[in-house]
């Protein structure tokens, strides 16, 4: 892809992500009835599984200082590009900025949810945030193409475990913050999925070869960083109605297929092969 094709590409996406949703919005503090919630959870059959799914998922979206520095790092316009990838560069921080505000938003609302439930202890809660925030992220990937693969990923994903957590809980607060965000993540995997399209149809081998690496090096962020990570993941699977996070890979497959079937040529067999990959990582029916 020549850089100018490229660049007017991706300009589009983020034009077209920002022209669709810049005034879409809600207020976390007026738009969820927080004062009622302590009765809502009285009636409803929320249980503590459901509420420490609540708390992890907040932990991990509340650890958006740290996405948002390593996309900074990765995207700052500075003096050694060329003029071409320091204005693709800021075209992509347009997207970033509104991205992490959105992030922040999640993490905020989910630990607004804990502390008007009054199922949490705040000054535990408060502590909680402070030693899972002080820990330092690096991003699993410094090439542009992996790390839009596994930010698609890992927004699919998000998607999906909010969707069926929403499907497992009956309090309508919960439902209401649920639906927002599982709204939120799927426009966001919409955005990065354009750039897996773009690297797909536009890559060589050794794009396919670094989207593959990216597959099977996927892992939940914060997955190596959350205390006790390995039960709160099977806890928020068991919140979920047994919700798996593989299905992404289901989705991504969908998503080299629409490329694949378009070629015919070395390259074809390459989307092939990453097809059948994140066929074999994905959940077995
Ligand atoms: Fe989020
Ligand atoms: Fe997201």
């Amino acid at each position: 892809m020549s850089t100018d094709s490229c660049l007017q590409s991706l300009q589009c996406h983020v034009e077209d992500y920002l022209r669709a949703y810049d005034s879409l919005g809600y207020n976390r503090f007026l738009d969820f009835d927080w004062q009622a919630l302590p009765d809502s959870l009285a009636r409803s059959g929320i249980t503590e599984l459901h509420l420490a799914a609540v708390e992890t998922a907040m932990v991990v979206e509340d650890h958006i200082p740290g996405y948002a520095s390593e996309y900074q790092r990765l995207f700052h316009v500075e003096g050694s590009r060329t003029d071409e990838e320091a204005w693709m560069r800021r075209q992509t921080l347009h997207f970033v900025f509104r991205w992490v505000a959105e992030e922040d938003r999640h993490a905020h609302v989910l630990e607004l949810y804990l502390r008007h439930s009054g199922r949490r202890d705040a000054a535990a809660l408060t502590a909680l945030m402070i030693r899972e925030g002080q820990k330092s992220y690096r991003a699993p990937h410094e090439i542009p193409s992996q790390l839009f693969a596994y930010t698609a990923l890992q927004e699919k994903a998000t998607q999906l475990y909010y969707s069926c957590l929403r499907q497992a809980v009956d309090e309508p607060v919960l439902r209401q913050v649920l639906l927002r965000l599982s709204q939120d993540e799927a426009r966001h995997c919409g955005f990065f999925s354009h750039l897996v399209l773009d690297a797909l149809h536009d890559g060589d081998l050794g794009t396919i070869a670094l989207l593959k690496e990216a597959l099977h090096s996927f892992r939940m962020p914060l997955s190596d960083m959350i205390e006790n990570y390995k039960r709160k993941a099977i806890q928020m699977m068991r919140a979920a109605g047994g919700y798996d996070y593989r299905e992404a890979f289901d989705y991504f497959r969908r998503l080299v297929k629409r490329v694949a079937e378009a070629r015919t040529s070395a390259r074809g067999s390459g989307l092939i092969e990453l097809m059948t990959l994140a066929q074999a990582l994905a959940p077995q029916r």
